[in-house]
């Protein structure tokens, strides 16, 4: 029996988990997503020509990967039916290779307007993508929500009808644009036609599938520091990104878990609001955002950049049994003469490399730095760790050494081909 490799963000998302996904793709029979929805953006390029993933996958890109929407998923079928059609359009065989979970939480309109109205009057803005992913969560755990097995069911209307006419209440009573019942119901049986052959009971498949030995990833959305529980709350996504929800939003056990490959850039980035340690509001942030086209898949924002922090990536690799990690962006941080990263935190006179979400500690803590030497010169061309210049290596040599962790996949391109693996 095999197990699945699993692929986590260990920091605010964006570390590049789609190309991971992507690389091991290659070898995998089976890709699966746990967790989030149309929040995700995941950019891979693939022969000069680049898929901006957001619900599917990216494994699918392969063309013989087998990809799965598993149940812990939130799922908008407008968005996913686009990106369905987009990949048919690549010539993917989409209809053979993927499977949507029963499930899975279904976004309705009145969940992206709540969205809209829950932020608007929060006093501290979260940031959200305004995807609605929040709310579907929320009716989700209220029990109020929509599975897409419930699509198909004799009451689904009648049900629809009586949570569109609830949510418009709350809608209207806050001078927010309400849904219209009729063409809600319309369009959702529409969409519920066009996705009836990709449903199934995701959880018996891909127990099947380990049974037969079939190399499985599982391919993360959002991040560590971005989960409900062990993010920075409540600067976070609705979900647990982390290893626990890998299990809840597949059906897979902890036994069936094998490799757990942590994303991370050279550098760092964050998108929202929330703390963030190794923030640097300054022309060198505004330089990494350049060089690493720091712009939001989803929402186009420009993405808050820094060094990368090690102290919160210890935590992201305890807390998820991190055993591989995947550095990106090796190409632009060296482009940098010196660069730095964050080997502790001075909170308030005293250094530690303990990390915490707590509030109050992390608006203490001033990161301390150790600086390398960059200029790597083109490493996309590298093949090799060995080939890679003096100075990259003393780099990921000290990641290394700091977590105790070896960094297997090195990005070092945009490109599918511009990754080292060791
Ligand atoms: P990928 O998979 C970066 C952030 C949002 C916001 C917070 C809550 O591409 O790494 P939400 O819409 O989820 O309620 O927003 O979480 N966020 C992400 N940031 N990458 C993502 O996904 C994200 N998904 C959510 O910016 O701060
Ligand atoms: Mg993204």
């Amino acid at each position: 029996m095999s197990k699945a490799s699993v692929v986590l963000g260990c920091f605010y998302g964006d570390e590049g988990k789609g190309r991971t996904t992507d690389y091991l793709a290659q070898f995998a029979d089976v890709s699966v997503r746990a967790t989030g929805g149309n929040n995700a953006g995941h950019t891979i390029m693939v022969n000069g020509v680049k898929f901006a993933m957001r619900l599917i996958p990216s494994g699918i890109l392969s063309n013989k990967t087998i990809a799965v929407i598993g149940n812990g998923v939130v799922l908008n079928p407008e968005v996913l039916i686009g990106e369905i059609e987009m990949l048919k359009s690549h010539d993917i065989d989409v209809d053979r290779f993927l499977r949507i979970s029963d499930k899975a939480h279904i976004i309705f309109p009145y969940h992206c307007n709540l969205d809209v109205m829950l932020e608007n009057k929060r006093a501290h803005k979260i940031g959200t993508t305004k995807n609605g992913i929040g709310p579907t969560y929320c009716d989700k755990y209220e029990r109020s929500g929509f599975r897409v097995e419930d699509m198909y069911k004799d009451s689904f209307e009648e049900n629809l009808r009586h949570q569109v006419e609830v949510k418009n209440e709350l809608l209207a009573a806050n001078g927010e644009p309400t849904c219209d019942a009729d063409e809600i119901v319309a369009t959702y049986k529409k969409y519920a036609e066009i996705l009836k052959p990709y449903v199934c009971d995701t959880v018996t498949l891909l127990h099947k599938y380990l049974k037969e030995d079939k190399f499985m990833v599982v391919e993360g959305a959002q991040a560590t520091l971005l989960d409900i529980d062990f993010g920075s709350y409540p600067f976070v996504t609705s979900s647990n990104p982390t290893i626990g929800g890998i299990l809840t939003g597949t059906g897979l056990s902890a036994r069936d878990i094998g490799d757990v490959y942590g994303v991370i850039k050279a550098y760092s980035s964050r998108v929202g609001e929330g703390p963030y340690v190794t923030e640097l509001k300054n022309e060198i942030g505004d330089r990494i955002r350049d060089l690493g086209h720091e712009y939001g898949t989803v929402t186009k924002r420009p993405r808050r950049c820094g060094w990368l922090d090690l102290v919160t990536l210890k935590y992201a690799i305890d807390l998820n049994g991190v055993n591989y990690i995947n550095l990106n962006h090796l190409d632009t941080i060296g482009n940098f003469d010196t660069f730095k990263a964050c080997v502790a935190y001075d909170v308030d006179g005293v250094e530690t490399t303990d990390f915490s979400t707590n509030e109050q500690f992390l608006a203490a803590a001033k990161p301390v730095y150790k600086e390398f030497e960059g200029n790597f010169g083109d490493v996309s061309k590298c093949k090799t760790f060995d080939e890679l210049p003096e100075a990259a290596k003393t780099y990921i040599r000290f990641i290394e050494e700091y977590t105790g962790t070896m960094v297997k996949l090195i990005g070092t391109g945009a490109d599918r081909e511009n990754m080292i693996v060791r």
